[in-house]
């Protein structure tokens, strides 16, 4: 598992300064006991300020192994929702209620059992990103790090892949063995992103490896030299003799790719490859978050054990 673990540093902020953001957040830490969790895709001022950034996958796992009672988890719903689903007895908080995730929020519960009723055989899988509602009615959820050995682990030859297409069909490609059935689900962000802005940037970069999220289009994956999620990523393109890659994921991942190869060169592969809800949280969002205990997750019970079974059962597959 790919996590990086970072203490709190001075950074800039438009409203306070910096030895002061520094001092008040490790008071409030040290006064409520909570652990920052930062998604790769955060502002470098939050991947900074957090006591462990990674992926989805890893942070939704660490939460739940963490001993600490309060986690405040920057990134966007879906992550600290999965979080509380795992950890039921910890709070975790999430600094701005409207960071959300517009793939997620693309499929529903209706559209979920419509499927099901057409398909009765199949197996639904379901991305982590999607709502509580949808992972309730899920046999098992996956992350893009894992999504293939979890649609493997399982006995069904039809699987119902919800709610993204890109990260589906890539699925799909490298397991011919099953039949699989396709939300139309997308993140914008990645799915903007085309077979011309591959050209463009090769034919600017040409020396340089194109490494890409699995939510891209398929025009775009097979124009890659390496798919695979953002801890993926950060693996393949540190462990890489190379030293010039063309990154095709969401840019806060090049604070932890620079960082940690500082003699290597990364170019976006389009200019604006942003994710505008995993940029809304600021660092005095998390130091209100911790000062003011906002924003909580909360989930019905009922809904919350239902929703806890899948990403279990992802957790158990090795
Ligand atoms: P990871 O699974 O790589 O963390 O990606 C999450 C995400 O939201 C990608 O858009
Ligand atoms: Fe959702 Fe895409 Fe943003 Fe990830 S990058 S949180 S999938 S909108």
């Amino acid at each position: 598992m790919n996590i990086h673990r970072g203490p709190c540093r001075k950074e800039h902020d438009d409203h306070m300064p910096e030895t002061s953001i520094s001092s008040t957040l490790e008071r409030i830490k040290k006064k409520t006991g909570a652990c920052i969790l930062a998604h790769y895709y955060q502002i470098p001022e939050i991947q900074e300020a957090a006591d462990y950034v990674g992926d989805s996958f890893a942070l939704s796992k660490l939460a739940s192994e963490l001993p600490n009672k309060l986690i405040v988890f920057c990134g966007v719903d879906f992550m600290a929702e999965s979080a509380k689903l795992l950890s039921p007895d910890k709070t975790v908080l999430l600094p701005v209620s409207s960071a959300g995730c517009p793939m997620a929020n693309m499929a529903g519960a209706e559209d979920v059992k419509k499927l099901m009723e057409k398909y009765p055989d199949a197996a639904v899988v379901s991305y982590v990103n999607s709502t509580t509602e949808v992972k309730a009615l899920s046999h098992i959820c996956c992350t893009s790090s894992n999504a293939l050995k979890v649609i493997r682990s399982l006995p069904h030859k039809r699987i119902i892949f919800i709610p993204d297409k890109n990260l589906g069909a890539y699925a799909a490609e490298k397991i011919p063995e099953k039949e699989f059935v396709l939300f139309d689900g997308y993140c914008p962000p990645h799915e903007e992103v085309m077979e011309i802005d591959v050209k463009l940037a090769r034919d600017k970069h040409p020396e340089a490896l194109l490494l890409v999220h699995p939510e891209c289009r398929r025009e775009v994956r097979d124009r890659a030299d390496f798919t695979g999620s953002t801890a993926q990523i950060i693996k393949y393109a540190s462990q890489s003799d190379s030293s010039s890659f063309i990154i095709g994921t969401e840019e806060g991942i090049l604070h932890p790719l620079k960082k940690e190869n500082p003699g290597k060169e990364f170019h976006m592969l389009t200019g604006s490859f942003i994710c505008h809800n995993m940029k809304k949280t600021t660092i005095n969002d998390l130091i209100s978050s911790l000062e003011n205990m906002q924003y909580k997750i909360e989930i019905d019970a009922f809904l919350a054990k239902a929703a806890r079974r899948p990403l279990e059962r992802m957790l158990q597959v090795l």
